[in-house]
């Protein structure tokens, strides 16, 4: 369809205007967006190809053509050696509840939800996990018994990737969240469970920056600060972090950050939840600002992929594997 310059890994279908001209890129997004109102299950196809045994599986956006979902669940089914089949469906912006229910019936197991549907995804589901309540959104859903179960996995798959993949020790550490919309407010229980040693949301809005903190002091048990929010100017002169993250959908319109001088400390790793086939504006930033290690939102795209495989299958693609599927996905 568009360029796809840079998306987020939480919202993983959202596209990207070019970086030039922000009323275009809004435009183009509802054109996006109106387009892919059209798009079709490729029902005819799905149901030649798919082996008649198989769970199904499904990510659910609008739009959602270009989701790389499927690649990544069909590589860790084979992988696995788990029978499933994982199919990208399209839901009419007023028609997402439908659109799951008729997946239901056809016998879907169960479902990722991206962009625009994370919310009413929480309000579809009958039961949440403690992790999908925090975030106020849903990316997971499993159809067991007649009911429909949300969690949610973006903050854990950040976590795994800033942990794991990149060997990033969180405790201690002094962590950055820049943003304080949905993306934001997905990953912070997941933080704050690692037992930072401050954690401070930054937001151009600095209201919003001071309630999303608000909401979650003390919600986190095994966290031992509380969430401080601000603006961006009120950073000047602060501590620098170790860890800084990009939340905000700034690098969709290929907008740097009104950052102040001096955030990064000597080691700190940047992490950027946006990914793209270039550098993108806000680790472009990090990079010329004295991060020492600069991560794409990509290894969190496979990580929360992951971690919603192992809710459905209970089982978690091994590390390697994650790791060559995310060499291929960056096209190594
Ligand atoms: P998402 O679901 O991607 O988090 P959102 O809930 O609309 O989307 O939140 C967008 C976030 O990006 C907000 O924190 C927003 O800041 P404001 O609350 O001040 O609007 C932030 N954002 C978007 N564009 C930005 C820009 N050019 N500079 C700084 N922050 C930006």
């Amino acid at each position: 369809m568009t360029d796809d310059r840079t998306i987020t890994a939480a919202n993983a279908s959202r596209k990207v205007a070019k970086p030039s001209g922000g009323s275009r890129n809004r435009r183009q997004k509802t054109e996006d967006r109106q387009n892919a109102g059209a798009e079709r299950p490729p029902t005819e196809l799905s149901s030649v190809l798919r082996p008649l045994s198989s769970d199904r599986y499904a990510v659910f956006g609008n739009p959602v053509a270009h989701s790389k979902s499927p690649q990544i669940h069909a590589a860790f089914a084979r992988a696995c050696g788990e029978n499933l089949y994982y199919e990208a469906r399209p839901a009419p912006l007023d028609g997402f509840a439908e659109a799951v229910r008729q997946f239901i019936l056809e016998g879907g197991k169960g479902a990722n939800v991206t962009v625009p549907f994370k919310e009413e995804a929480f309000r579809l589901a009958d039961e949440l996990t403690s992790r999908a309540r925090a975030a106020g959104a849903v990316n997971t859903l499993s159809f067991q018994d007649g009911r429909i179960f949300g969690d949610n996995t973006d903050g854990a798959g950040l976590t795994r990737d800033i942990t794991e993949n990149l060997a990033f020790s969180v405790a201690d550490r002094r962590v950055l969240l820049i943003g304080a919309g949905g993306a934001a407010r997905g990953v912070i229980g997941s933080l704050l469970a690692l037992r930072p040693a401050a954690l401070v949301i930054a937001n151009r809005g600095v209201d919003k920056a001071k309630a999303l903190a608000a909401a979650f002091a003390g919600r986190v048990p095994d966290s031992a600060v509380l969430p401080c929010g601000m603006g961006f100017a009120d950073l000047a002169g602060a501590t620098p972090f170790d860890l800084v993250i990009n939340a905000t959908s700034a690098s969709l319109a290929g907008a740097t950050l009104s950052l102040p001088a001096g955030i990064f400390a000597a080691n700190s790793l940047a992490c950027d939840l946006m990914y793209g086939k270039e550098e993108t504006p806000f680790l472009a930033q990090a990079r010329t600002g004295g991060a020492a290690q600069c991560a794409d939102g990509l290894g969190m795209l496979v990580e929360q992929a992951a971690e919603s495989f192992f809710v459905w299958r209970g089982r978690r693609p091994q590390a390697v594997v994650r790791a060559a599927l995310l060499q291929q996905l960056r096209g190594v």
